[in-house]
């Protein structure tokens, strides 16, 4: 196997492997690594991030920090995907309007949460990135920050990026649903919240990630949550309050550990340990869904469960090759799995029987169309899904050979593919490998690891 980079060959080749044995750590958590840096930029003093991710997201976020005139140090590195970083701000009042348009690169979560930070503050400045994420939607995040009182404009009538936004200082306070199920829109209005002239409140039909929360309350701002009756959940910040800057460590990525949950519970002879994970119970469906699949996953909790640094609970990870059935996913653990479903579907070719994942429009909105892109890799392998709508139809039992997919220059959908070759007879082929550095810049060099 080629050890591909973002510079690296256009096609990576991963062999069937005979046994899958090793130890792993994972890039820092994408999610909290960007939400460190950004709250970071709005604390007044020095912030230190030990084993935040390293993927190209992440430096999307710090170099956007950095434009918005916050000193941003990389610190050594712990390995190829993770990385320290020493951020030093005067505060969000401190930050300067910057002299060029912002690159998210390939990130929507920097799009998103960056929107909310600018629309608090005194400035003009235009949020852009690569052509995956001039596809993203952006209307979602326009009208709830318009309705506080910042200007934002986007593309094809505030569809898409480019989005331009011009703060307002301060914002007004307001009472919001978020419109489709989202931590990112959630965590844009939340910030936005900091800045604003009352108490803001977020609602969501379905709890997604709370890590801004968290991380939040860990820098003295109070946080309130309120549960409904239905399942849906209401989040209030109130404007004015300082971020506090701390030291912590980032908690390994429960969405980079599922490639290897996946990897090791369909291949027959595996044992993978993956060290130090975030099993956030927000982030942690993918674990309790592959276990409600019959993988066969240990959990040993690090200490009284809370890293101290993000209050986040941490453990490590056993998974051992399992015999699978299939599972039925409705709308709400689609939004709480959303950035594993498609090495799910992996994980479901594998199963007995056939697995139904009803309501997962969102996967069209992501780096790629990430229904039809998992759907035609896994095709290629031999697997047979049916998409139906916004449904998925993954018929289980299936041996998949060797064969030609391509990630679309989407990372989740490059890991998906390479998993699949350890498991598939014969080669597969993985066109442009290398966006798997967006989140998991060492993910093929582990992959040579966990099959040595
Ligand atoms: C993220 C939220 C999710 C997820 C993305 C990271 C976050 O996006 O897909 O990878 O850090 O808030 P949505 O909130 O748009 O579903």
């Amino acid at each position: 196997m080629n050890a591909p980079t973002a510079a690296g060959p256009s096609v990576a080749h991963v062999a069937a492997s005979a046994r899958l044995r090793g130890e792993l750590r994972l890039p820092g958590d994408k999610s909290i690594s960007h939400r460190a840096l950004i709250l970071a930029a709005l604390a007044t003093g020095e912030s230190r991030i030990e084993g935040a991710g390293d993927g190209a997201d992440v430096r999307s976020t710090a170099g956007i920090v950095a434009a918005l005139g916050a000193l941003v140090e990389r610190l050594p590195s712990g390995g190829g995907s993770t990385v320290g970083y020493r951020v030093v701000s005067q505060g969000a009042d401190g930050l300067s309007e910057p002299d060029r348009i912002l690159d998210c690169g390939n990130s929507g979560t920097s799009l998103r949460l960056f929107s909310g930070v600018l629309a608090g503050l005194p400035m003009t400045a235009v949020l852009d990135g690569d052509d995956s994420l001039r596809r993203r939607p952006v209307a979602r995040i326009i009208e709830p920050l318009r309705s506080m009182g910042a200007v934002l404009h986007g593309r094809r009538h505030d569809s898409l990026p480019p989005l331009t936004v011009v703060g307002r200082t301060p914002l007004r306070a307001i009472d919001v649903a978020t419109s489709v199920p989202s931590a990112q829109v959630k965590s844009a209005i939340l910030l936005a919240g900091l800045r604003a002239d009352g108490r803001t409140t977020v609602h969501e039909s379905v709890a997604t990630r709370d890590h801004m929360e968290r991380m939040l309350r860990a820098r003295g701002v109070p946080v309130e949550r309120a549960d409904a009756p239905d399942g849906s959940v209401a989040w209030t910040v109130a404007g004015g309050m300082t971020v506090r800057a701390v030291t912590e460590r980032v908690p390994g990525d429960v969405s980079a550990a599922a490639f290897w949950l996946v990897a090791a519970a369909i291949h027959p002879d595996a044992e993978l340990l993956l060290r130090d994970v975030g099993v956030n119970p927000s982030r942690r469906a993918i674990i309790d869904i592959l276990r409600s699949m019959g993988a066969d996953i240990e959990e040993r909790p690090h200490g009284d469960g809370l890293d101290d640094g993000v209050g986040e609970p941490l453990a490590d990870l056993i998974v051992r090759s399992s015999a699978l059935r299939a599972v039925d996913l409705g709308p709400a653990e689609v939004a709480t799995a959303i950035d594993e479903i498609p090495v799910l579907c992996l994980a479901a070719t594998a199963a007995t029987g056939t697995t139904v994942i009803r309501g997962a429009g969102e996967l069209r909105n992501k780096e790629s169309d990430r229904i039809s892109g998992t759907a035609a890799g896994l095709r290629a392998l031999g697997a047979r899904i049916e998409i139906d709508g916004d449904d998925l139809h993954v018929h289980g039992g299936t041996k998949l050979h060797g064969g030609e997919t391509d990630s679309l220059d989407d990372h989740r959908l490059a890991m998906t593919f390479a998993i699949a070759g350890l498991v598939a007879t014969g080669r597969t082929s993985i066109g442009r490998p290398g966006s798997a550095a967006v989140s998991y810049p060492g993910f093929f060099d582990d992959l040579e690891r966990v099959r040595a």
